[in-house]
């Protein structure tokens, strides 16, 4: 049992567009070439942030609808609408254990842009495989790094995560935090889903972006829009760690630019 803690990213939505990284630019196309997208029916997109997923996807349905129980990022996900003029979209302040409650229907394709480990995962995916219309899919999106396919740096040195990290544990410890406590403990998605009524997921990789350069204040919201390093958890001194973080990045990039390699796109598709 998950319990849910609004300060995990306290602080960290106004960051968020701006420092995360774009998933694979193919997502459009993989979803809707395995999933036959062709503008009917509803999106519901659980634990959509500032609606990372719910701008990228809402052209491909009737309606969507991104839920978060974090109300700045609901904020942030209804600017994101209004400022793509994008009228399709609903957004709900709601846990994914609200559902389905707290966004009822039916729903062509229910989304989890790395979020769905924060939920109580195996009750919420039984909850989606009801709100399912029949040949409906849950999918899991996130960011894979490590796999055997780096792309080259098209110039600029690769963002240093290692010493960044080493800042985040300098001011925070080396525990890794989370809201008032540490990040659930996490179970293979893959298993977590295989575990309910879906059964065992198709896994697809989507291209990373290869080319994707940031500068360093990118970098810098980057690390404030984690639940590891959100801004409320270094307190009074938020400041001190920003500044830090700069001169470490002034250091390996005097132009301030930097290559970013979050990874390929994993998708894992579960369809009722
Ligand atoms: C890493 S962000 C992902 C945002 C966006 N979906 C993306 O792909 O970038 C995780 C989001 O999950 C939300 N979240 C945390 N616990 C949740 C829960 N129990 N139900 C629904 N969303 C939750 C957080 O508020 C946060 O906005």
């Amino acid at each position: 049992m998950v319990r849910y803690d609004p300060t995990i990213y306290q602080g960290a939505a106004a960051h968020y567009r701006y420092g995360r990284p774009a998933y694979s630019s193919a997502l459009e196309v993989v979803l809707g070439k395995e999933l036959g997208l062709d503008g009917r029916g509803r999106l519901l997109d659980v634990g959509c942030g500032p609606g990372v997923l719910t701008v990228r996807l809402a052209h491909l349905f009737e309606e969507a609808v991104g839920l978060d129980p974090d109300p700045d990022m609901i904020a942030e996900a209804r600017r994101a609408a209004e400022e793509q003029r994008i009228a399709n979209i609903t957004c709900v302040e709601a846990l994914a254990e609200d559902l389905p409650d707290a966004a009822p229907g039916t729903y062509r394709l229910v989304t989890f842009g790395s979020s769905f480990w924060w939920t109580d995962a195996v009750r919420v995916a039984e909850t989606v495989y009801d709100m399912l219309e029949p040949g409906g899919a849950l999918v899991l999106v996130m960011h894979k790094a490590g796999g055997p396919s780096v792309p080259p740096s098209p110039g600029p040195p690769p963002i240093p995560h290692a010493e960044i990290e080493a800042l985040v544990e300098k001011y925070l410890g080396s525990a890794r935090r989370a809201g008032q406590g540490a990040p659930p403990a996490r179970r293979a998605d893959e298993d977590v889903i295989a575990s309910t009524r879906f059964g065992v997921p198709q896994v697809i990789f989507a291209p990373g972006i290869p080319d994707l350069v940031r500068d360093t204040e990118s970098v810098l919201a980057g690390y404030f829009s984690f639940s590891f390093s959100a801004p409320h958890l270094f307190g009074d001194r938020v400041e001190a760690f920003a500044t830090d973080v700069r001169n470490l990045l002034r250091a390996r990039s005097p132009e301030g630019v930097f290559w970013d390699w979050p990874g390929d796109t994993k998708v894992i598709l579960a369809r009722r």
